[in-house]
């Protein structure tokens, strides 16, 4: 039996890709799994945690005693994250979501031509950033999947989308970051030391991540 040190918080954790559709039978995605974020659910839950997890395409089975929103685009992931996001206390964006979608979506089929064929993108709204503008009580955790200066871009992340630990996977490394049942991740926080997890199963970086996020939640009430 865990202790229950999440007992009474709302957790909202985001978890998979996103899909982009250029026509009916086309669209743009990457590489994650869902796996990172679906561990993260179940760990919070078995901590006493009341749990929503909004979720890209994935083919993992739902965690029990879990809130389940099944999403595909970025718009779709905005949309949901932005309503559960007042009642929540913990939020963790471990999806991978686009930065970019095509900015025509065709009703059709697009038909085979000669020569290139050339599509333009838009940006996605950054979810993460707006949660960082719109934050109150919550404890917002960010993820960063960097293939350089690992600590650096994270730092930049934290400060820019004012959240309160990112956690850097250095998606180069084997055993880290997409589709792996492994993680090797560096947690990030302002005014403090980049601690960094050695791998680890993805239930077990949950844990830690979810138990470095309770002690800096119970230092926070004691201010
Ligand atoms: O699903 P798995 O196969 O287990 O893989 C796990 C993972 C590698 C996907 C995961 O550990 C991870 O690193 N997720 C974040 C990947 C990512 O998109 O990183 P980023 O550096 O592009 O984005 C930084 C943060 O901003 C992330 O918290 C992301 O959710 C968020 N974001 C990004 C774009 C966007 N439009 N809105 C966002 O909120």
């Amino acid at each position: 039996e865990q202790a229950q040190s999440l007992k009474g918080k709302k957790v909202l954790i985001t978890a998979g890709p996103t899909k982009e559709s250029i026509d009916p039978v086309r669209y743009f995605t990457n590489h994650s799994s869902g796996k990172m974020g679906y561990a993260l659910a179940e760990e919070a839950e078995k901590m006493g945690a009341e749990v929503v997890l909004i979720s890209g395409p994935s083919n993992l089975p739902v965690p029990t005693g879990v809130k389940f929103i099944s999403i595909e685009t970025a718009e779709e992931m905005y949309e949901q994250v932005l309503k559960y996001f007042p009642s929540a206390d913990i939020v963790i964006k471990s999806a991978a979501v686009a930065d970019y979608r095509p900015k025509q979506t065709f009703q059709q089929k697009i038909k085979k031509k000669d020569g290139n064929f050339i599509i333009e993108f838009e940006r996605t709204n950054d979810i993460l950033m707006e949660l960082g503008k719109r934050k109150e009580h919550q404890y917002l955790v960010g993820f960063a999947a960097e293939t350089e200066k690992l600590e650096e871009h994270a730092l930049g992340k934290l400060e820019r989308k004012n959240a309160d630990m990112i956690i850097a996977n250095d998606i180069m490394t084997k055993g880290a970051g997409f589709s792996a049942d492994t993680n090797i991740v560096t947690i990030v926080q302002a005014n403090q030391k980049p601690k960094k997890l050695p791998l680890l199963s993805k239930y077990e970086t949950a844990k830690r991540i979810l138990e470095e996020i309770v002690q800096n939640i119970i230092k926070e009430d004691h201010k």
